[in-house]
């Protein structure tokens, strides 16, 4: 039968406990990780989220009672232990942090018995991540978990006091809003009051934050969630946490300049990593030139080499082909890996071709000059010097190329140079190297829409200088937007925003909206904008990708306490379910029949 905690009070966390506690009589509560009954000794190793403690039970200290309950004992039972801290009488355990005490019981307290788990509670599991994520609660008992998710509280509460020194507001906006889709889908909650009607949940709290600098709040932040309907990644949650922020009367130096003490501090204080200010700033355009990526990890090089001038009149149809189409040639070298097996070529090869190439042609110059590849039968011996010449290349390269349009030539060389980092173990662990990018294009072009989409959102300003182009050439308009990049991942982004009606109208004319429209979906912002608004620029973090990097985990997963799998459904608890009936008609919905 359990026990109460009647009358007892916990003095201390196992782990907390050291040798300067020696002969102090304490009380420690926790789950047992592992028990050895050694005849008339039983040997208990203790666990909180601390971390772990001996506890020795012996006949002579405790009383006969309490010796049955401790022969009791089973992994995962919690128990409640009195006894007096001792030097350890056996060998000192230098795997844990406690391992030169241990404490001698004279009571104890079964308060709860525990069925055997269907995984152990170990460091480092090696069960598979379905079975762990449908006992979440138990996985997350295990002390790499416990680890990651005491350091996440530990840089919200940084964060707040940094920014709370800072001079700004935490102020939470509204979790059920008005769907104003532009971006990813939304999730949408039916109204019961309002038959037909729908809330969004927020993509994120961008409008009501620039509603709060036309309010007048100066400096606002908060740590919300943002709910969107995508594609699930190891980087991606359907719910997520941001660290949000928007300031006024700024511009964009000042986000950084804010954002940048913000790194250094949660860094520092966290991990003990010293963040080198100010960090290194790239404009979109050379992170797309050197990386073909908008976030680029500048922690290796194999940069990208244009070739398209050097083989724009060969032999070689595909090359010469893209150049003339208005695309490219890029390459990108891999040093002193020509001797990289055909098979393995072939390999990069499918993987470019998952990233839109249609091939993948290479160059393996060995070490005795003599040539490998599949396209050379093509070129001059001239050609392919400058080629050789043009890409850096020396005895021992494998040179790689993409030819087609930029923007798949930069996917695809972009990728590929991250892959082949990962397959050679190019990228230093212990480095944190943080960029800005900047200067990104106001739009992108959507083919699936057939129009101009805001790359950031639509109420990113375009730099001053470009604003003229916005009726002649949108594509080429910059934006005063930024992100923030850690070893190659977006940490977080944002920018400057329009403060400016007429600049807000004719962004949304681009974006193909009605005067209408606009007004139909941003109405509130535009009206609000009409009565004096405040230059404004704001960014946000995803919280749970920054923790990722921190803890130096793959996956956002191991960062969140109950994240959902790739389907978008939570394992544990089996959300998304089937609701009754009745609630359903209270909602005024039916149910399509599948087909
Ligand atoms: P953005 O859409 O770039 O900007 O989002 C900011 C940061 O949030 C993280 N993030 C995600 N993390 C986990 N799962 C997801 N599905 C997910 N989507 C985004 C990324 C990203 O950099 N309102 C603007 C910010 C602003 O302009 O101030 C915004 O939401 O790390
Ligand atoms: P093929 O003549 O089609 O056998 O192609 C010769 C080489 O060029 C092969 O290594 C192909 O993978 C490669 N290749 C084909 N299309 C492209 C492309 N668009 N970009 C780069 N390499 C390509």
């Amino acid at each position: 039968m359990a026990e109460s905690m009647k009358g007892l009070h916990r003095t201390h966390r196992c782990a907390e406990l050291s040798a300067d506690d020696v002969g102090k009589t304490v009380t420690v509560m926790g789950w047992v990780q592992k028990n050895r009954n050694k005849g008339g000794i039983i040997f208990v190793d203790l666990r909180d989220r601390s971390g772990i403690l001996q506890v020795i039970f012996e006949g002579k200290n405790i009383s006969e009672e309490g010796f049955c309950k401790a022969e009791k004992l089973r992994s995962e039972y919690v128990v409640a232990v009195t006894g007096v801290i001792q030097p350890r009488a056996g060998a000192v355990n230098t795997n844990i942090a406690t391992g030169d005490i241990e404490l001698i019981a004279n009571d104890i307290r079964i308060l709860s018995e525990a069925e055997t788990p269907p995984f152990p509670i170990e460091e480092g599991s090696k069960t598979k991540e379905e079975l762990r994520l449908k006992y979440r609660y138990l996985d997350l008992r295990r002390p790499d978990l416990q680890r990651n998710l005491i350091m996440r509280s530990k840089v919200a509460t940084l964060t707040r006091q940094f920014l709370s020194d800072e001079g700004f507001l935490e102020i939470e906006t509204p979790i059920l809003n008005k769907s104003t889709p532009e971006g990813a889908r939304d999730y949408l909650v039916p109204s019961r009051v309002h038959p037909g009607n729908f809330y969004a949940l927020p993509q994120s709290p961008q409008l009501f934050k620039q509603l709060l600098m036309v309010s007048g709040y100066d400096r606002y932040f908060q740590i919300a969630k943002c709910f969107r309907d995508e594609d699930l990644r190891a980087d991606r949650q359907p719910e997520f946490t941001q660290i949000d922020m928007e300031m006024s009367f700024v511009d964009i130096d000042d986000v950084i300049d804010v954002n940048e003490r913000l790194l250094k501090k949660l860094f520092k204080e966290t991990i003990d990593v010293d963040v080198e200010l100010p960090i290194r700033r790239m404009t979109y355009k050379e992170a797309m030139d050197r990386f073909g990526s908008d976030k680029p990890d500048t922690r290796f090089g194999m940069e990208l080499k244009n070739v398209s001038e050097v083989v724009r009149n060969c032999g070689f149809g595909v090359f010469a082909n893209a150049v003339e189409n208005g695309g490219s040639v890029r390459g990108i070298n891999v040093k002193g890996q020509a001797v990289m097996p055909r098979k393995k070529i072939d390999a990069l090869a499918d993987f470019a071709k998952t990233y839109g190439a249609k091939g993948l042609a290479y160059l393996c110059i060995m070490e005795d000059k003599s040539i490998k590849s599949s396209f050379t039968k093509f070129l001059s011996e001239e050609e392919i010097q400058s080629l050789i010449e043009a890409m850096d290349g020396e005895a021992g390269d494998l040179l790689l190329f993409a030819a087609d349009s930029d923007k798949v030539v930069f996917d695809v060389l972009g990728s590929l140079r991250v892959e082949l980092a990962k397959r050679l173990g190019l990228a230093d662990n212990n480095a944190y190297n943080f960029l800005w990018v900047t200067e990104f294009p106001l739009f992108e072009w959507s083919e699936e829409q057939n129009r101009y989409v805001a790359m950031h959102h639509p109420f990113t300003m375009p730099m001053e200088e470009d604003i003229e182009l916005l009726d002649t050439e949108p594509g080429k308009v910059r934006a005063k937007a930024y992100d923030i990049i850690l070893n190659g991942n977006e940490i977080g982004g944002g920018s400057v925003r329009i403060h400016q009606d007429d600049v807000q109208e004719k962004m949304f004319e681009k974006l193909g909206f009605t005067k209408e429209q606009a007004h139909d979906r941003f109405g509130f912002l535009l009206n609000a904008f009409k009565y004096g608004v405040p230059p404004h620029a704001g960014l946000a973090y995803g919280f749970d990708r920054l923790i990722m990097l921190m803890a130096g985990e793959d996956s956002i997963r191991d960062v969140i306490a109950f994240p959902k799998i790739k389907d978008a459904s939570c394992l544990m608890s089996d959300a998304p379910n089937v609701v009754d009936d009745i609630q359903l008609e209270e909602l005024g919905i039916q149910i399509k029949e599948e087909k």
